[in-house]
Order: C-alpha cells, then structure tokens, then sequence
C-alpha cells in the first residue's frame, strides 16, 4: 500500500530500523545541519529532531532517502518510499520505476485534508514560525527549503510543474531561491510571466508522501504533469486539495504549504548555498522573489530537510536513481541495445555508465549523443560505455574496463560548449558566467571494426574456463575446504 503522508512512510522506516529519534533538545544553526551530514557519513538511520531550540513545537526530518548501513539494504529507504522491499538493488529499483511510469495517474481533488489544519494569512503569515535551519557553516540564511515540491502552472498550456528548488526565507513573508531558465519553473517565469508583466502563482508543499520530493526533483519534459507521474509511481492517485490564495492545488496530507506569487521584474540576494556537488559552488547573487501569502500546516508539522554536501546524501541517491533510469528509459525506446545504465551516487549523478551491446561499428559515439541528447543525459559529464559483460554497478569492473579497453586517446570523446550550469565545481569563472560546459564519452567497447581475432579473450572464470571445469569446481568449492 503506497504512504498516504510523511508520517506513515517515518513510522514505516522506523520499523525497518531506519530512523533515529533524538529527543534531546538541538540547535537549528548548524548543529541540525551537522548531524544530519554525519548521519550520511556513518550511514546511520535517518534523524527525527523531537526537540529544537527556539520552537516547543517544531520537528525535523533529516535524510529523508539517504543510504543506509544495514547489510545488503544500502537503498533501503528509497526502495520503502516506493513501496519496495528494503533490500531492492539499485537495478531492481531503475527498472521498476521506469515499469510504473508507463501509467500516469492523475490526482483527484478532494475538499479538505490535514494540511489546513492551521491557516495563516495576511498579517499572520510568519515563516518563522517554523525550524527553519542554518544548515552549512557559509550559508546566505536559512533554509526553510530543501526537499519538498515546488508548483507552479505554465499559463500557455496550464500543465501545472512540480519541481524542487531551494528556498531561503529572507523574511516573515518572502523567500528567495535558485531556478535556470533551463528548468520547467525557469522557462514560464523567465520567458513567459516576467516578459508579460505578470507575477506567477507558486505553491510550497513540503513533508508530502515520500515520493514526491525526489519526483519534483526529477526532470521531466514540461507537457508532463508531475503529479500524474507521482500517482504512477504510488500506484494510486495523490489527493490535492485547493490553496487558499492562488490558483493551485497540494498534496492534502502535506505538513506545510507555502503559497503566494514570484512577481516580475523582483530581485533579491540569495545564497551561497551547500550544494549537491559537496562545495558551495554558486554565488550570492540577486534572485527572484517569492512573496507568500497564506501558510497552512498540520498540527506539530514536520519539516523534511536534506543538508546536501560531500556524497552519498538524498540528492546524489535521487538524482542517480531517476537519471539512470530515464536514460535507460529513453535510449531503449529509441531502439538502443542498452543492457543497464547506472550513476553512482559516490558521483553526484555527474557520471553515468551504460552496459550495452554493439551491433555495428561506430555505434558507441552515436549512442552517447544520443544520451546527451536526452532530458536527464543533458548532465552525463562523464559517460561511460562498457560492454554488456559489465556490471554498471560494481565501480571495481568499471575501473577495470576503463583501464584497459577505454584507449587512452582515441577511447576518449570530447564535446566542448554545451549547456552547463552554475553549480559545476570544475567550471572556471568564464565558462560559469556563460553557461558553458563540456562532455568526455570513456568508450570501453572493442571497436567492431577490427577483425575478431583481435578482440582479447576476457580472463573470468566464467569465461576463460570450460562449462564442465567451472561445474567441477562449483560443485566441490566447500570439500576443498572453503566455507563460504
Ligand atoms: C535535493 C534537490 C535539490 C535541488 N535544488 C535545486 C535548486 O535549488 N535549484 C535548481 O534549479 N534545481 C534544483 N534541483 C534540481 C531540480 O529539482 C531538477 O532539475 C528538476 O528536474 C527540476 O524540475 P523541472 O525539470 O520540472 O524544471 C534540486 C534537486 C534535488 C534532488
């Protein structure tokens, strides 16, 4: 049964081990924050803050989908947000997601929910009223927003966009945030709400069901409700309820919602931020404003935070998962022979590394743009293509296929001057300010061009032994003395 609220999916992971509830009382300036990245480090279940100083009644939950360290169940709170056993593999995960996907379910309206169990409007609106942490030592404020959905509407097709952006409070009604022109949120606010003179409505639905965070998260191409991808991936209709304020509808059982309107033609500074790639790449420059105008919440809510940083956190699990995923997606229903794709959380999604077959000579450079030729594919800085031998997710046969079927010079693509953004740690400051970056294609596949007998024999014992030979000694491997 898919998680109707954020507390349902807290007591489920809690049952499988997977939270630690702290109830001493704890700072929300940097000592939340610093906890919540040691939990990462450690791999420790994730915090559940009881008790933080300044608000009687505040809580947080950190790590929503971090990895864990139980044995055998690294991804065991992403593969529960969805419903999956706790010891799903990565693969196992991609391939499901991309088997649900293929049946959106719209959500459905209903007339009131949790969320409006306290509304705030007006003179009453206060973000402040929420443990909104400090969490990296450098930080431009606190930030109220780090894993929630972002909702506005595209007012040309009205198809509503749920991403996920952070957002800082500059004071009791406004916040400020990061979002590229790039992105669904940045093509109807730059190129078509401010060019028009006219404020976009928004809507914050923060400590929804589990999914919906990392979906918001994930780029989709902006015909596509979110929503309806959420619904797939739960298996049932989300439940929406209207705002009070504006135009739009959240999540009913969401423990706070956020909503009010980013006018044209606004800015404030916002930033630095600690970011997904583990630096605080981008800088404090003027952003656009929101200007909230009513907050609703549940009674004692729940702020979900992820405290981004050096890997493997919430954001590098998420965005490798749906990335490899859409590009698995997408290139097999282009007709590729792609076996698996995978991005190693360990790389912030900036590596992605395909196992694929090779029908023809040439097939390598064509598959690779076509990867970044694709929605998720456009961030595979590096790119990976091995073998279908290869398992995409042991980095140790990776390393290996790099090393000596990747040719030194001609294994090695570059593609210089594609769209970059201004979070990449290796952009220098020229290529920052103009969006600029490059792409490396590692091509570890024997080239089809070359006769066969040139292609070396593999030295595995499943390959370089007879059938009977590698029975033999499966067979007897313990009566040889080994124990396992
Ligand atoms: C934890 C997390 C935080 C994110 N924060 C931001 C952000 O502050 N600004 C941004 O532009 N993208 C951010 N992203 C990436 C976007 O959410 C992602 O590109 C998403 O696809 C945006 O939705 P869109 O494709 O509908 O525009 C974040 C992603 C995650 C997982």
């Amino acid at each position: 049964m898919p998680f109707n609220d954020l507390r349902e999916y807290i007591s489920a992971l809690e049952r499988e081990g997977e939270i630690q509830r702290i109830e001493q009382e704890v700072d929300p300036d940097l000592e939340v924050g610093a906890i919540i990245r040691r939990s990462y480090d450690l791999r420790a279940p994730a915090p559940l803050f009881l008790s933080l100083k300044g608000y009687p009644r505040g809580r947080i939950f950190g790590a929503p989908i971090g990895l864990s360290r139980q044995q055998g169940r690294p991804f065991a709170r992403f593969a529960i947000s969805m419903d999956m056993p706790p010891e799903s593999t990565p693969l196992e995960i991609i391939e499901e997601y991309i088997r649900r996907i293929q049946k959106p379910l719209k959500p459905v309206l209903v007339k009131d929910g949790p969320c409006k169990e306290n509304i705030l409007k007006g003179d009453d609106v206060d973000l402040n009223v929420f443990p909104a942490p400090l969490l990296h030592d450098g930080d431009g404020g606190r930030y109220l927003g780090t894993w929630h959905a972002n909702i506005t509407r595209d007012p040309d097709t009205g198809v509503h966009n749920w991403g996920l952006y952070r957002l800082m409070i500059h004071d009791k009604k406004s916040m400020g945030g990061l979002f590229q022109p790039i992105q669904n949120i940045g093509v109807q606010y730059y190129t078509k709400y401010e060019p028009r003179g006219l404020p976009m409505e928004f809507a914050i639905a923060m400590g929804t069901e589990p999914v919906t965070p990392w979906i918001a998260g994930t780029r989709f191409p902006p015909n596509v409700s979110e929503a309806d991808i959420i619904g797939a991936i739960r298996g049932a209709p989300l439940e929406l309820v209207k705002c009070e304020t504006v135009d739009l509808a959240v999540p009913a059982t969401s423990e706070i919602v956020i909503e009010g309107i980013v006018p044209p033609k606004e800015r404030k500074e916002e930033g630095p931020f600690g970011e997904y790639t583990g630096f605080m790449a981008g800088d404090r420059i003027p952003r656009p404003v929101y200007h909230v105008t009513a907050i609703s919440y549940r009674n004692d809510p729940i702020v979900p935070v992820t405290c981004m940083g050096v890997p493997v956190d919430d954001a590098a699990v998420s965005l490798s998962l749906t990335k490899a995923a859409n590009i698995l997606e997408e290139t097999r229903s282009r007709g590729f022979p792609v076996k698996a794709v995978y991005c190693p959380p360990e790389a912030v999604s900036h590596w992605t590394v395909v196992s694929t077959k090779v029908p023809y000579p040439g097939y390598s450079r064509y598959l690779a743009h076509a990867v970044w030729g694709i929605p998720w594919g456009r961030s595979a800085w590096y790119l990976v293509i091995v073998e279908e031998d290869v398992d995409v997710t042991d980095m140790g046969q990776v390393l290996w296929a790099i090393s000596t079927m990747c040719h030194p010079k001609r294994g090695v693509v570059q593609v210089e001057n594609v769209p970059g953004h201004p979070l990449l740690p290796f952009l220098g400051p020229e290529e920052k300010h103009k969006n600029l970056a490059a792409y490396t294609l590692l091509d570890c596949t024997w080239p089809r061009d070359w006769p066969r007998d040139a292609i070396p024999l593999k030295i595995s014992f499943e390959k370089a032994w007879p059938k009977e030979i590698q029975e033999k000694v499966l067979k007897n491997w313990r009566s040889y003395g080994y124990k396992e």
